[in-house]
């Protein structure tokens, strides 16, 4: 895992070097550690800001290098508007828009962890810190010729200076555990399909075992013998085989049903014989994040023993055209004995869900079920890239979800199921087809396929992903392409409700 920021937690002390970031609120009020560490530099702060109209409104910031009456090279003051009125998710972005503001050279930074008010909460630190952590990471292992002047260094020191760092430390152990899942969820998603093809994947899943988490990977073979020629139909073009990997963390009761997540991992779409225009395509390399997804929420669980038993089953096909692929026309038996209508072999994703989910659900009989998946195009003309669509056959489940969403800044919306709209994949040859047959509803007929292999006394939810899972808008906790979104949501979702 690319740890490319040190962190560590400190007493008040104003820094000798480097970059110190202070918070003040929207009357460029600062705390008394704070205004006791700039000193007479408090003056030109002031004059600082009246020059530039920084009036400390929260997402706007004022930088100031070689301040005269400090010892550090630069003084970063970020504003954090009305103090009263910050959430958790607010503590996440401060921490990440100062890693933000951080230099590219700079390899040493303090944050001093106070508002007007005092110091911050020790689990406030904690979130900030989990914010600069998610900020600073790069996908840039690629990279091998960047001029000096664009090369970070080998690592960053992050100072986070607290009123009881000790306390901040151990708050922060878990929020580290859930950070270092979404950072390996990004890098999953980022990695080019000719490195992060399905036995590729599946190997990297091993890294989990280490955690105490128990992990199989069905072979095709395996996948045949089970019926899941849904799933199979999907990667029969392919020159790799698809996978199965079933992740399984026991920290809960012995015995106790478990809470289930399946992920949609297509590590290549070219949209098989139904094949993609050129434009765009090599984003297809993500449309595995559902499965990254799941990945890093497994490692996030087991790496702060949350106290659950919860199963990640993850579907890993590529979809390419072939002698060999799935055609239009054909039809396949799923695990669950229903035939499907392959009407469009780029509507792959509901058929590697389709065979998981009745896999997870017969063998582990779980709680809930949440599935993640970039499913449809249709789903980003409807919502953007701001919240995911979410289907659910159970109120509570929703709510808990919209909830965990707003607290963590993963925000879903949800949206309708309903018969008529099940009508519309009701095949001529088949139990069903694979798509609604109509660009209209399309991410709702896509949901409605996978409803078809859920029971419905399980509680499910359905996230459709494709808007939020890569290439969304930067945030104050992501700069990178893959978001790793879903890890935090799923582990609030979790630590909320499920925990016990
Ligand atoms: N993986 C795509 C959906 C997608 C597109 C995700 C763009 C992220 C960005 C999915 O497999 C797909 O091709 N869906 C089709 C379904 C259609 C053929 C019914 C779509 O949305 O066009
Ligand atoms: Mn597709
Ligand atoms: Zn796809």
């Amino acid at each position: 895992m690319p740890d490319a920021l040190k962190l560590a937690f400190g007493p008040f002390v104003a820094p000798a070097r480097g970059v110190l970031f202070v918070f003040c609120d929207d009357g460029l009020k600062f705390g008394a550690a704070t205004t006791r560490a700039l000193g007479a530099a408090a003056d030109l702060v002031t004059r600082a800001a009246k020059a530039e109209r920084f009036t400390g409104k929260s997402g706007s910031s004022l930088g100031l290098s070689a301040p005269a009456g400090l010892k550090v090279d630069r003084l970063v003051v970020i504003g954090a508007g009305k103090p009263a009125d910050l959430q958790q998710y607010d503590f996440v972005k401060l921490g990440g828009a100062a890693v933000g503001k951080l230099p590219v050279s700079a390899s040493e930074a303090t944050i001093f962890a106070e508002l007007p008010g005092g110091a911050m909460r020790a689990d406030r630190v904690a979130d900030l810190a989990q914010g600069a952590k998610l900020a600073a990471y790069a996908f840039d292992r690629y990279k091998t010729k960047r001029k000096e002047d664009e090369r970070p260094p080998a690592s960053r020191k992050v100072t986070v200076a607290a009123g009881d760092p000790a306390a901040a430390r151990s708050a922060f152990a878990a929020r580290e555990a859930v950070a270092d899942g979404a950072l390996w969820a990004r890098d999953l998603v980022n990695e080019p399909a000719n490195v992060l093809y399905p036995e590729e994947f599946a190997r990297r899943t091993g890294a989990l075992k280490k955690l105490g988490v128990a992990v199989e990977v069905l072979d095709v073979a395996r996948m045949r013998k089970l019926g899941m020629n849904a799933l199979l139909g999907v990667g029969q073009g392919s020159a790799h085989d698809s996978r199965v990997v079933v992740m399984r963390w026991n920290g809960g009761r012995k015995g106790e049903a478990p809470v289930a997540f399946i992920g949609k991992g297509v590590c290549f779409d070219t949209g098989g014989i139904s094949i993609k225009s050129a434009a765009g395509m090599e984003d297809m390399k993500g449309d595995m994040a559902g499965a990254a997804c799941v990945t890093g929420l497994m490692h996030a669980l087991a790496a702060r023993k949350a106290r659950v038993n919860a199963v990640g089953a993850i579907g890993l096909v590529e979809n390419m055209p072939d002698g060999k692929a799935q055609r239009p026309g054909d039809i396949v038996k799923s695990m669950s004995g229903q035939t499907i209508e392959i009407i469009n072999t780029d509507a792959e994703g509901r058929l590697v869900l389709g065979d998981v989910i009745w896999y997870a659900a017969q063998r582990f009989k779980p709680k809930f079920m949440v599935d993640l998946a970039t499913l449809t195009g249709a789903i980003m003309v409807a919502l953007g890239h701001e919240y995911a669509g979410m289907f659910a056959n159970n109120d509570q489940l929703a709510e808990r979800l919209s909830k965990a969403g707003q607290a963590t800044g993963e925000r879903v919306w949800r949206m309708p199921l309903g018969k008529e709209y099940d009508k519309m994949i009701d095949s001529k040859f088949a139990d069903m087809k694979n798509t609604g047959g109509s660009r209209h509803a399309g991410a709702i007929t896509a949901a409605q396929f996978i409803k078809r292999f859920v029971d419905d006394k399980t509680p499910w939810a359905h996230l459709d992903i494709a808007g939020t899972g890569f290439d969304s808008p930067q945030s104050e906790i992501n700069k990178s392409w893959g978001s790793g979104w879903g890890v935090r949501l799923l582990d609030r979702l979790v630590a909320d409700y499920y925990e016990r």
